[in-house]
């Protein structure tokens, strides 16, 4: 595995595979890499050749109140344990290589930036869309890989690379979960015993969401209650928000109907967590994955 740090290095790599005709594929990360990096990575490696994985810790998409700092790095860690899964490039470049002196760009979905995690946290989707559009100039992917945990920032890429007339293919895998039903982050390591313990609720709440969705319930007012139910029977929880919303627009929907996602977000003691079902409408009947 070639680890490269420049964007002039990245760039000519990609050249020399788009001239041989091979498929790059790229799968972004921030590092502190887990089970759910790797899926995509496993996936990226079945569809395309050569498989790029990028660490990059991006500053514009954290608030001034939020975790830069401390955000978990395990460099070394990450670099051993991508060699291991057969990718062929990660690209690690610093801030300054990202955003020289003088950088004044930023990419806007309006709407989508503005809701949910956008609303929460102002400016986070503008510095995720603008980081990625800058990964995709630099390396070029035939089709890059982004997990369904993030749904709502999987839909504002998704809605960037349509409107802006882009190449890259957007692939969006499944979460990967603990046993237990936690969805894997790199902020799981944050939370002490009694947390992480409470954190268990959120998804058990998703999966209440699923079972009544399956038995038939299509009334929104209802599957909120019974989701918000299982949370506030975690007192260690407290949750920001709990809403079913339309899988293209993330406007809230008020019975079930195409495509929909549950959305959790909520804080176990001082650590902000986010999981999501995803409801998928197949003749008349709705399919929930979670
Ligand atoms: P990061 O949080 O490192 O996540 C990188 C990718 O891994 C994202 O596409 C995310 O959805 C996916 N992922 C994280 N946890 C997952 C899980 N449990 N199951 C499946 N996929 C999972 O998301 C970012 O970084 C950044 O915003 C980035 C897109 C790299 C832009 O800076």
């Amino acid at each position: 595995m070639e680890t490269i740090h420049t964007i002039s290095w990245m760039k000519e790599v990609a050249k020399d595979s788009l001239i041989n005709e091979r498929p790059i594929g790229l799968v972004p990360t921030m590092g502190a890499l887990h089970e759910g990096h790797f899926s995509l990575v496993r996936e990226a490696k079945r569809k395309c050749s050569p498989v790029v994985v990028s660490i990059f810790v991006n500053p514009k998409q954290f608030g001034p109140a939020e975790d830069l700092k401390k955000y978990p790095r395990t460099f070394e860690a990450d670099r051993e344990a991508l060699a291991n899964l057969g990718v062929d490039v990660l690209f690690a470049p610093s801030a300054e290589e990202m955003y020289p002196a003088g950088f004044s760009t930023s990419i806007s979905v309006k709407g989508l930036c503005d809701r949910w995690e956008g609303r929460v946290r102002p400016g986070h989707f503008d510095g995720v869309a603008t980081v990625v559009l800058k990964l995709f100039e630099i390396v070029k992917p035939h089709t890059a890989f982004f997990g369904r945990k993030d749904a709502q920032q999987a839909r504002v890429i998704q809605q960037m690379s349509a409107d802006l007339n882009l190449d890259t293919q957007i692939d969006l895998c499944p979460i990967v979960r603990e046993p237990d039903g936690l969805a894997l982050s790199s902020r799981n390591i944050y939370l002490n015993h009694d947390d992480r313990h409470a954190a268990i609720a959120i998804s058990r709440s998703l999966a209440t969401c699923k079972k009544i969705i399956e038995g038939g319930e299509r009334d929104v007012v209802r599957l909120l209650a019974a989701m918000r139910g299982t949370l506030e029977s975690e007192s260690r929880l407290t949750p920001d928000y709990v809403e079913i919303v339309d899988a293209a627009t993330f406007e809230p929907v008020r019975a079930l109907r195409g495509n929909c996602y549950a959305l959790i977000a909520a804080k176990a003691g001082t650590t902000r967590l986010i999981d999501n079902a995803y409801i998928e409408q197949e003749n008349g009947s709705f399919r929930v994955s979670m």
